[in-house]
């Protein structure tokens, strides 16, 4: 099947073939990033710019590498550099960047539902990295593409997100590819923070977090969203780790050979013991390498590559 997305807005607007065809060709590009010369000409001439109206550490260096990787030329721009600071809209700032050469926008922005708006105009792909408390499919992608590494499968597999799910863009986006995958998934937390609607998604919903973490064979802890809460949704910082803080004892209750898993950033001793977050088990870091060959595949993809290009015939 061709892949034929321009853009990549959402995990929910995939079928589960194009996920598949990510992975795939994720798979290819994480090879070439294991040899010494880490770089291949498809994106030669192309320019890419990240825009990134939102803070960033491991999204906005993982799409940068991914782009040189790719051998195409990139540009960053962050809020406080640009002309929004100045009343330049995004729609603006967005053609303004089409009209100095782009080939293609990474944004990132507060505001959920920005890059879809980006790309009913622009004759450019839009990707999106994180769009307010919406979406954030790559993330999605590297994860999912980070437990089939380990897991080979996840029909049936369970999976547990622990945490702010209310206000994660993350969370929503794993639901969306776990679920097409097959995974069994229960969301765990709080109920101002996981409300029972999200069973609407096709997932579980569970504040009793030892019923939850039985027997699990994937643990991914969110962070809490302090820049997207306008009220306490619980008590205190203490009270949330007391109540919800994945620690050894809890821990023990998962599957003995479950994984651990965040997407960054950690804050240590709120949502995650540090001994968990630096254990054998977690695959955080592995979530942060694979990020650079996931993003690679998206890149390359929405820019007009096939996966069958990439992809072995064996494979
Ligand atoms: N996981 C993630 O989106 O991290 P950054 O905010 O650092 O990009």
């Amino acid at each position: 099947m061709p892949w034929t997305r321009r853009h990549l807005l959402t995990i929910e607007e995939l079928s589960l073939a194009e996920i598949g065809q990510i992975h795939a060709t994720a798979t290819a590009f994480k090879k070439i990033l294991g040899r010494s010369v880490k770089k291949v000409p498809a994106l030669r001439g192309k320019t890419i710019v990240n825009l990134f109206l939102e803070p960033s550490t491991r999204t906005r260096m993982a799409f940068d590498m991914a782009a040189k990787r790719l051998s195409a030329d990139v540009i960053s721009l962050d809020g406080a550099s640009s002309s929004t600071t100045k009343g330049e809209t995004l729609r603006d700032t967005a053609e303004n960047i089409r009209a100095l050469g782009a080939d293609m926008i990474i944004l990132r922005h507060a505001a959920a539902g920005s890059p879809l708006y980006l790309s009913k105009f622009l004759d450019i792909p839009v990707i999106n990295a994180g769009d307010g408390a919406h979406e954030h499919p790559t993330q999605g992608l590297l994860d999912t593409f980070t437990m089939l590494e380990h897991l080979g499968s996840l029909k049936g597999r369970k999976v547990v997100i622990l945490g702010d799910i209310l206000f994660s863009r993350v969370a929503r986006s794993n639901i969306h590819a776990l679920t097409k995958l097959g995974a069994a998934v229960t969301l765990v937390g709080p109920s101002t923070l996981v409300p029972h609607w999200f069973t609407d998604l096709g997932v579980k919903v569970s504040h009793d977090l030892r019923s939850a973490l039985a027997d699990a064979e994937v643990v991914m802890l969110l962070r809490i969203q302090h820049e997207r809460q306008s009220s306490g949704h619980f008590p205190s910082l203490g009270e949330y780790t007391s109540m919800f803080g994945l620690n050894k004892t809890r821990a023990s209750w998962l599957n003995p050979k479950a994984i651990i898993m965040h997407p960054g950033p950690i804050n240590r001793g709120v949502e995650i013991d540090s001994e968990l977050a630096d254990g054998d088990r977690s695959v955080i870091l592995e979530q942060v390498t694979n990020g650079i060959a996931v993003r690679m595949a998206v890149l390359f993809l929405c820019s007009g590559g096939q996966p069958e290009s990439v992809i072995p015939a064996s494979a």
